[in-house]
């Protein structure tokens, strides 16, 4: 719904700082699905020549955060959808154009990634939202179906799900640290990380063998993270959202491989009844854990309707 994304609520919460917000992007809406109370539609939407596009997690929080004040500079490796974006804040929300910066970089390459943390201003803060997903290109996902038992997930596909986000996070964390650890000295402040591992880190379920080893291998990278760092006034916070509407679950293997792991936890769903949440809600969550005046530590957070345990 692009009403939702144009009616959210301006703050100067996050005046003063810079947030960086990795993997942003969106997605061409081949599949709706709605709220289990105001049958709203589940996704945040961008129009695009015309079509109705998905908005991704780290997209529709680059929303929300530059609504509350924060100048966002948002990373994925296609300059063009990130221009889109940019476009869209600007023109949907009122936000100075200023207030909105993008790099394509590559998050899986070291020397990328350095050019990319040299280029980046440091008259402000510096915050990181950590939002990157696998990229296609690095694997190819038959019908976008990471849902597998155990006899069907191909070894190269535990490889690549398992490193590439977790590689990915740890790069970029190594490049930042310096600036984080002077901005805290110079600025006389703290930094804050918040990094979207997945409810699939604590939720378990058959099918789960790729997608829950890697979600628990970011989790647990970021709680030790979060150890290794918080007396540096370097606070990283584990946000694991459920199922999200993004474009992930659009394919109906995908759809039909999901009411299996439903069923599991009670039978709740049929093919109309599949509850997302919407990006946007993450959104929120993340301007709250980055505004609040307390670390939060870790967040979990479901579609209402979602089966909420957590824990299998
Ligand atoms: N959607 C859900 O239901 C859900 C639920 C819980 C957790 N999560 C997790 O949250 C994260 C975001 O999910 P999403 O659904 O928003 O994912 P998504 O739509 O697949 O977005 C992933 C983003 O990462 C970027 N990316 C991929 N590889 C990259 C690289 N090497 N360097 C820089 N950017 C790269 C992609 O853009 P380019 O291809 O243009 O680079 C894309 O914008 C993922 O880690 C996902 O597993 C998702």
């Amino acid at each position: 719904m692009i009403e939702r994304i144009k009616s959210i609520p301006k703050t100067n919460l996050l005046e003063g700082k810079r947030i960086i917000v990795t993997g942003c992007g969106f997605k061409p809406a081949k599949y709706k699905f709605y709220d289990v109370t105001t049958k709203e539609e589940s996704h945040d939407s961008i129009i695009v020549n015309g079509k109705d596009m998905k908005l991704n997690i780290g997209a529709a929080t680059a929303f929300v955060l530059a609504a509350n004040g924060a100048i966002i500079h948002m990373v994925s490796r296609t300059e063009e959808r990130l221009k889109i974006l940019k476009e869209q804040i600007i023109e949907l929300l009122g936000i100075p154009k200023e207030n909105v910066e993008y790099s394509a970089v590559d998050l899986l390459e070291e020397k990328s990634i350095e050019k990319f943390v040299k280029s980046l201003s440091k008259d402000k803060p510096l915050w990181l939202v950590q939002s990157i997903g696998l990229g296609a290109g690095a694997y190819k996902l038959k019908d976008d179906n990471p849902y597998l038992h155990i006899e069907d997930i191909p070894p190269k596909l535990i490889e690549k799900e398992s490193t590439i986000v977790l590689k990915g996070t740890h790069i970029l964390m190594q490049k930042l640290l310096p600036i984080f650890r002077e901005q805290n000295k110079k600025f006389k402040t703290e930094t804050r990380v918040a990094i979207i591992s997945s409810m699939s880190a604590i939720r378990g379920y058959n099918r789960g063998g790729t997608h829950c080893a890697a979600k628990g291998a970011i989790s647990r990278y970021a709680n030790s993270a979060m150890l290794d760092l918080w007396k540096e006034k370097i606070y990283i916070t584990d946000v694991r959202p459920g199922a999200v509407d993004t474009g992930m679950y659009d394919n109906p293997v995908v759809q039909k491989a999901i009411l299996e792991v439903d069923k599991e936890y009670g039978n709740y769903w049929n093919k109309t009844e599949i509850r997302l949440a919407p990006p946007i809600s993450v959104g929120y969550a993340i301007n709250t854990i980055l505004s609040a005046p307390a670390h939060i530590t870790s967040l979990n957070l479901v579609a209402k309707g979602q089966f909420p345990n957590e824990g299998s």
